[in-house]
């Protein structure tokens, strides 16, 4: 009962960011729309188009993504369709207001994916791993936003009774990994009659390096424990390895849980749900946390379908049927920015 209360009062600490996310989706909506602007697309759509006369006239030539734009600017009519063709719902507007919630350096970071579209309209992706500046996402990472959803996260997990081999996917620099090993910690997880071991892995070996290097600073950094204290627990610390979630590096069935928090949209969703199932031993639980659509609005969905492999934000109803066919057999939700936690 308890378990269940503490649950639900982290879960709502969510709430507060389900309010700010409106600014943040009005943000993303306005740079997107003032990147199309900048190469005279509403211009173009002035008059009538069709589908074929847009691409042929920006030399656009993924039709799969322009359909993906033309339906965002569709959703909340910033563009009207009737006849197979689209136009300009006049005036376009562009609406000034910036989100509280993104520090600058992520809001640069978002700014360089829609800056990137005109060129995926033309065929070219962005690698994730290339060309970003480790520092400003690094610290954007550090936002307090992970931090809470992550708390939700753990409370809704509540299996703090088990010990197992735990896998934190898209470990980023380390925070993370730090704050799952310190709940641990804190529960008297590390000694000899317990096998509790955990692993960070992270596609970025940049970000895996930090994660790796600086773990004992990070950890006393958030410890209220010396660093000599936590030296004693050297042999239980994580181990690192840069790897993709759609190609695990580890054997099947080799771990009890898998945390992945805020990853699944960066890459391809549903191959990475059966590469978690196949490394989850049977009754081996997948927790952590992804925002859905239509929390997550078309605008940021065509910003994330910019990077080579993303396939961008999902719906719960795919999500549940890409669950059932990789093999998970319960699965929990908790809403507004969905937890989840799924069994094998
Ligand atoms: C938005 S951050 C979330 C970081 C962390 N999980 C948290 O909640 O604080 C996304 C992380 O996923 C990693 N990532 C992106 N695609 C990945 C993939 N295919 N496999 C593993 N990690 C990936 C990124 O490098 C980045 O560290």
């Amino acid at each position: 009962m308890l378990n269940k209360a503490f649950m639900w009062k982290e879960v709502l600490k969510l709430g507060f960011l389900g309010k700010r996310l409106k600014d943040v989706n009005q943000f993303f909506r306005r740079i997107v729309v003032e990147e199309l602007n900048n190469q005279g697309f509403f211009d173009f759509l002035k008059s009538k188009h069709n589908i074929d006369e847009i691409a042929k006239n920006f030399n656009y030539t993924d039709i799969d993504y322009l359909k993906e734009v033309l339906f965002a600017l569709l959703s909340d009519k910033t563009i009207n369709y009737e006849d197979k063709t689209y136009f300009l719902k006049e005036p376009l507007v562009i609406k000034d207001k910036l989100p509280v919630l993104l520090n600058k350096s992520m809001m640069d970071y978002i700014r360089s994916f829609a800056a990137a579209i005109p060129a995926r309209l033309k065929g070219e992706h962005l690698r994730y791993t290339t060309g970003y500046n480790l520092f400003n996402f690094d610290d954007a990472l550090n936002l307090k936003v992970y931090s809470i959803i992550r708390k939700a996260s753990f409370a809704f997990l509540n299996v703090f009774d088990k010990a197992g081999r735990l896998l934190d996917i898209g470990c980023g620099s380390g925070l993370e990994t730090v704050e799952i090993w310190n709940i641990y910690f804190e529960k008297d997880f590390f000694s000899e009659d317990k096998i509790m071991e955990i692993y960070g892995m992270d596609i970025d070996k940049d970000f895996l390096k930090i994660a790796k290097e600086e773990f004992l600073l990070t950890l006393s950094n958030n410890s209220s424990y010396s660093k000599e204290e936590l030296l004693k627990f050297k042999k239980f610390f994580p181990k690192f390895k840069v790897g993709t979630a759609i190609d695990i590096p580890f054997e099947d069935d080799y771990f009890d849980f898998v945390f992945i928090s805020q990853v699944l949209h960066w890459t391809d969703s549903k191959k990475a749900l059966s590469e978690i199932s196949r490394v989850l031993k049977p009754g081996g639980i997948m927790f952590g946390s992804t925002i859905m659509k239509p929390t997550a609005n078309e605008y940021l969905h065509i910003m994330l379908r910019t990077i080579e492999g993303a396939n961008g934000f999902f719906d719960k109803q795919e999500f549940k049927n890409w669950l059932t066919e990789s093999g998970f057999k319960k699965m929990y939700f908790s809403t507004p920015l969905t937890i989840f936690k799924c069994i094998k």
